[in-house]
């Protein structure tokens, strides 16, 4: 049986970066005009001063310090608290689009790969910018892609079950080799008026290149050993902006069918269960976490992460196992892990084991288990 392999992988990093500091400062300058403005109902206490937020908190409830953005200027105008990108026309380059190239060519170019070695190309992000034409197509046609291409979508574990999906096609004889493209424009989907969610995610793209080990062209690359996935149903992460929207006689505030979640319960409900799966998925193949040279895990809470790691590995573990990226990127969905796998892998060795691991809303989970190959 031919093995699958990750030969390369690719990032697109948006050329602008919010630090706390600024998200902050734009955020209580809303929240300065609006207790200004509704002073009189608030003294009456016919309606809730709104409270400021603060850089530190967010350092030290999550570990995010800055994040990339496609928009910096309409995001921190505190009039308007959300990024501004310009409509592009059907026969114009869709956003998610022009970020995907970026990224897959990169991750092409890192695989010696060139378009008519690759037969599908898989979009899996949480948000897509439009429901049809599919981006996956697009993006097909952008590169020069003669096969088929499809967009999926599991929120912050789409890049692990596009890995899988991926694996799974070409282990059928569907596709030679295939790209997992996640662009996450997460500034589309916050609500950056929410004090407890404002300073959450970051835009990004990654790109991985799956292949057969017999077309492959690069010697050093990541056997695919197995992929598992897991769902279980919760609404703790939700997200309501849907096509329906439109149609509904409630008259709801569409600020408020954004992102939002029950952190707390979040943290709480998904350590054990990402713990626990991740253990089993090793244990199938009488491995240990402490046998993986590298864990990337999913990038959404640094301290979430720390225990994360302590549970898989004990309290003595190192960090150069499971590395960061969150502090500068912030949370960027299901491409977190992705960017930490392309950032943090070159120092390995043969044989050397890793986990690309995700977990997030759905609730979803997803592991990856990896091992560095040489191919002759
Ligand atoms: C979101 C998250 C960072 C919030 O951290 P937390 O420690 O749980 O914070 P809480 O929401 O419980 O709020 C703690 C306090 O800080 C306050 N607070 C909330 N947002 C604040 C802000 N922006 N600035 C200052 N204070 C803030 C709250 O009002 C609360 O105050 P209180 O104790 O007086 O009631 C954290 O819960 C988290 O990351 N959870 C995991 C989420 C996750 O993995 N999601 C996956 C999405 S892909």
């Amino acid at each position: 049986m031919k093995r699958i392999v990750i030969s390369g992988s690719g990032v697109y990093t948006p050329p602008f970066a919010i630090s706390n500091e600024e998200l902050v400062s734009a955020f209580n300058a809303y929240v300065d005009k609006f207790n200004t403005e509704h002073a009189e109902e608030i003294a009456a206490g016919n309606c809730e001063a709104l409270q400021e937020s603060s850089a530190e908190f967010i350092e030290k409830a999550s570990g995010i310090r800055s994040r990339y953005v496609l928009d910096r200027e309409g995001l921190l105008d505190p009039d308007r608290l959300c990024p501004r990108l310009e409509r592009r026309a059907p026969m114009e380059m869709s956003i998610q689009c022009e970020i995907s190239v970026a990224a897959a060519r990169e991750a092409m170019a890192a695989a010696g790969k060139e378009a008519a070695d690759i037969d599908a190309v898989l979009i899996s992000c949480s948000s897509l910018e439009r429901p049809y034409p599919a981006i996956a197509v697009e993006v097909q046609q952008a590169l020069g892609i003669d096969g088929f291409a499809y967009d999926m979508n599991i929120a912050c574990s789409s890049a692990t079950f596009g890995v899988q999906t991926a694996a799974d096609s070409i282990f059928r004889g569907n596709a030679r080799a295939v790209l997992v493209i996640t662009p996450e424009i997460c500034s589309g989907h916050m609500n950056f008026r929410d004090r407890d969610s404002h300073f959450i995610f970051g835009d990004v793209c990654t790109a991985l290149l799956l292949e057969r080990e017999d077309v492959c062209q690069r010697k050093d690359v990541f056997e695919v050993v197995d992929t598992k996935a897991k769902t279980v149903y919760s609404t703790n992460i939700y997200n309501g902006f849907g096509f329906l929207n439109r149609t509904m006689t409630d008259n709801v505030d569409s600020q408020s069918l954004l992102f939002r979640q029950e952190g707390r319960k979040v943290f709480k409900e998904v350590v054990p269960l990402a713990v626990d799966f991740i253990k089993k998925h090793l244990g199938e193949h009488n491995l240990q976490p402490r046998d993986m040279r590298r864990i990337w895990l999913h990038q959404a809470n640094l301290n979430m992460n720390q225990l994360i790691a302590k549970k898989l590995l004990g309290e003595d573990y190192s960090v150069d196992v499971t590395p960061t990226i969150l502090d500068t990127y912030a949370n960027t969905a299901a491409a977190g892990s992705v960017i930490c796998f392309h950032k943090y892998h070159d120092d390995m060795e043969e044989q050397d084991m890793g986990n690309l691991c995700s977990f997030g809303a759905g609730y979803s989970i997803g592991s990856v288990i990896l091992r560095k190959i040489a191919l002759r």
